[in-house]
C-alpha cells in the first residue's frame, strides 16, 4: 500500500470503473454481503488462486529435511451430509452472539458492539455505537453528550464493550439510531451457516446446509486419499473454494461477505512432530504473502488470545493469523490468514460420528493413531482485497491519477499492445503482435482514443507495459515498451518481445 491516504470509497469506486468487482444483483437494489467479480477481478483471483495452487501443490515448499513436502489437491462438495457439520461442531458451536434492535430490526454482532457511558452507573443511560464506525460513534456521542446537557471532555468518556454490562445496564443502553433506552436484547446466539433442503421434501429430515469452510471436505475424504494416493505421513491436502456464512454484519466490501473463497490446507503429521510444522508453516505463509507483493510493514503475525480461539484450536497451541493492515483497520490490522493448530479435534470427531475408523497405520513408527492437523487457511476473497489495497497507488502527475501496482504474475492484463495512429499499416503489424502474444498470456489490443487515454486506462488495470507500434516500427521493427510503474520507455525489437515478456512473466499466466 502506498504512502499516500486514500480511502476505500476510492478503491471501491475504481473496482467498479474498471470492472474488478461490482455489487451483486446491482439492479435489484443489491444483496448485502455478496459480491460479483468483473472480467478484471475474475483474471486477478484467478492469478491469485493459481499462484496458491502452483506454489503450494504444484512446486510445494521445501520441508525441514530439505525435500519438498508433500501436498495433494481436492475439490470436494459444497454440501456434504448435515452429520459432517455436528461432527465439526459447526451445527453446536459455530454461532456469534448477536445483539437485535427491537425498534430499527437491525442485527449487530455483539462483540462488535461498544457504548459510550459517562459514568452514569446502572440506573443511567449510555449509548451503544458499532466498532469502527465513525458516523455511529459521532452519534452517540452527541447523544450522550445531550443527556448530560454539555461538552464532555475525552478523558470524562468511557468506552465499554457491550458484553461487558450487566442486565440493569443493557437495558440502560440506548442503540444506534434510536433514541430511548431498552431496545437492545441480550447476546443471544446466532448460527453462521445458511440451511437448504435437499429432495423435493422441505423438512427437518431433508436439511442440508451449505458448508462454512472448505476444511471439512478434507476430513471427510481422509482415508480415500491415503488409500488411492499412496502418501505418507506427514503430507496435506490442499482444496480452493467458495465457503458461506450468514455473517450478522457483512461490511468492508469484499473483507466480511457472505459468500466468500478459501484456500485451505489440512496438513497432517504425528502429533509429537505438531508443534514444528506448526512454525514451519506460520513462516511459510507470511512468507507467501509479501513474496507475492504485500510489503512486510503492512504484514503482521498476530497469535489468538485464548477466548478468540475457535472451538478446534488445541488447547495450549493455538492459532497465528497472517494479518494485513488494510485501509479500514489502519493503523491496525485484519486477518488474512488463520494458521491453527487443530489437534487430531476433526477426524476423531468424525470418526466417532461416522463410525468409521479414520487411523493411520504409520510403517516406519510402527503405530496406529490419529495425525494432528496443522491447517494453514486463506481467504481467497480477502487475499483479491490485499493484493487491491497494496497495488493501488495514487499518482497526482498521471492522467489516470492513480495507478494499480500489480505484481506482474497477478495482474490480470499482462500487456497492452497500441497502434499509435490508427492507419498507415500500424494496426496490421499490433494485431499480429496481439496474436502472437495472447497464445501465451492475456493481453490487450487497444487502439482507441489518443495514447494518453489508452495508457490510463491500462494505469488503473494495473497493466505492467504498454507496448506501442509507431511509425519507426515500420521501418527498423522496433517497439516501444513503456513501464507502468517508473514511466520508463525502452525500444526493442518487435521480434524479441515474446521473449522479453517470458523472462518477466515465466511461462505461466
Ligand atoms: N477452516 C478454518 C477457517 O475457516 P476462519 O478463520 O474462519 O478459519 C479462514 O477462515 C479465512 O477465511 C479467514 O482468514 C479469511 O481470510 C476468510 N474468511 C472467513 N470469513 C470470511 C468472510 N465472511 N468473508 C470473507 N473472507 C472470510
Amino acid at each position: 500500500m502506498t504512502d499516500t491516504p486514500f480511502s476505500m470509497d476510492d478503491l471501491v469506486s475504481l473496482c467498479k470503473r474498471r470492472g474488478f468487482i461490482y455489487p451483486a444483483s446491482e439492479i435489484y437494489g443489491g444483496l448485502n454481503g455478496f459480491w460479483d467479480y468483473g472480467p478484471l477481478g475474475t483474471e486477478l483471483k484467478n492469478n491469485l488462486r493459481d499462484a496458491w495452487w502452483h506454489d503450494m501443490v504444484r512446486c510445494p515448499p521445501t520441508g525441514p529435511d530439505g525435500e519438498p513436502v508433500s501436498i495433494v489437491g481436492l475439490d470436494s462438495s459444497i454440501i456434504q451430509n448435515p452429520r459432517a457439520w455436528e461432527a465439526s461442531g459447526h451445527v453446536g458451536g459455530f454461532n456469534d452472539p448477536m445483539v437485535d434492535c427491537r425498534e430499527t430490526k437491525s442485527r449487530y454482532r455483539a462483540d462488535h458492539l461498544l457504548c459510550l457511558d459517562a459514568g452514569a452507573g446502572e440506573g443511567g443511560q449510555r449509548y451503544a455505537f458499532v466498532e469502527n464506525d465513525e458516523e455511529s460513534l459521532a452519534a452517540a456521542r452527541k447523544k450522550l453528550e445531550k443527556y448530560v446537557k454539555r461538552t464532555l471532555e475525552d478523558a470524562e468518556v468511557q468506552i465499554r464493550p457491550f458484553t461487558s454490562l450487566s442486565a440493569e445496564e443493557m437495558a440502560g443502553t440506548v442503540g444506534p439510531g434510536v433514541k430511548t433506552p431498552g431496545t437492545l436484547t441480550e447476546p443471544r446466539q446466532f448460527n453462521l451457516m445458511f440451511k437448504t433442503f435437499v429432495g423435493a421434501l422441505q423438512d427437518e429430515d431433508s436439511a442440508a446446509y451449505l458448508r462454512p469452510e472448505t476444511a471439512q471436505g478434507i476430513f471427510l475424504n481422509f482415508n480415500n486419499v491415503v488409500d488411492t494416493m499412496r502418501v505418507k505421513v506427514p503430507f496435506g491436502i490442499a482444496q480452493v473454494g467458495k465457503a458461506f456464512r450468514n455473517e450478522v454484519t457483512p461490511r468492508n466490501f469484499i473483507f466480511r461477505s457472505r459468500e466468500f473463497e478459501q484456500m485451505e490446507i489440512e496438513w497432517f503429521c504425528h502429533g509429537d512432530d505438531a508443534e514444528q510444522w506448526f512454525e514451519f508453516w506460520c513462516d511459510v505463509r507470511r512468507r507467501w504473502w509479501e513474496e507475492l507483493g504485500l510489503t512486510s510493514d503492512n504484514v503482521l503475525m498476530r497469535k489468538h488470545d485464548a477466548d478468540e480461539l475457535a472451538h478446534y484450536a488445541k488447547e495450549g497451541c493455538g492459532t497465528f493469523d497472517v494479518e494485513y493492515r488494510f485501509p479500514f483497520t489502519a493503523p491496525g490490522f485484519g486477518e488474512l490468514e488463520g494458521v491453527a493448530h487443530r489437534g487430531d479435534y476433526d477426524l476423531r470427531r468424525h470418526q466417532e460420528f461416522s463410525g468409521k475408523k479414520l487411523q493411520y497405520f504409520d510403517q516406519p513408527r510402527n503405530e496406529r493413531y490419529l495425525p494432528h492437523v496443522i491447517e494453514p487457511s486463506a481467504g481467497l476473497s480477502r487475499g483479491t482485497l490485499a493484493m487491491l489495497c497494496e497495488a493501488y497507488t495514487p499518482d497526482p502527475e498521471r492522467a489516470s491519477k492513480v495507478y494499480m501496482a500489480f505484481n506482474p504474475r497477478l495482474a490480470p492484463i499482462k500487456a497492452a499492445i497500441f497502434p499509435l495512429v490508427n492507419k498507415d499499416g500500424m494496426p496490421e503489424v499490433a494485431k499480429k503482435l496481439h496474436e502472437d502474444l495472447r497464445r501465451r498470456w492475456p493481453v490487450q489490443y487497444d487502439a482507441k482514443q489518443s495514447i494518453g487515454k489508452r495508457y490510463a486506462r491500462m494505469d488503473e488495470a494495473g497493466c505492467p507495459w504498454c507496448i506501442t507500434i509507431d511509425s519507426d516500427t515500420l521501418t527498423d521493427q522496433t517497439v516501444t515498451i513503456r513501464h507502468r510503474d517508473s514511466l520508463e520507455q525502452e525500444r526493442i525489437s518487435i521480434g524479441a518481445v515474446e521473449g522479453w515478456l517470458a523472462e518477466r512473466l515465466g511461462g505461466t499466466a
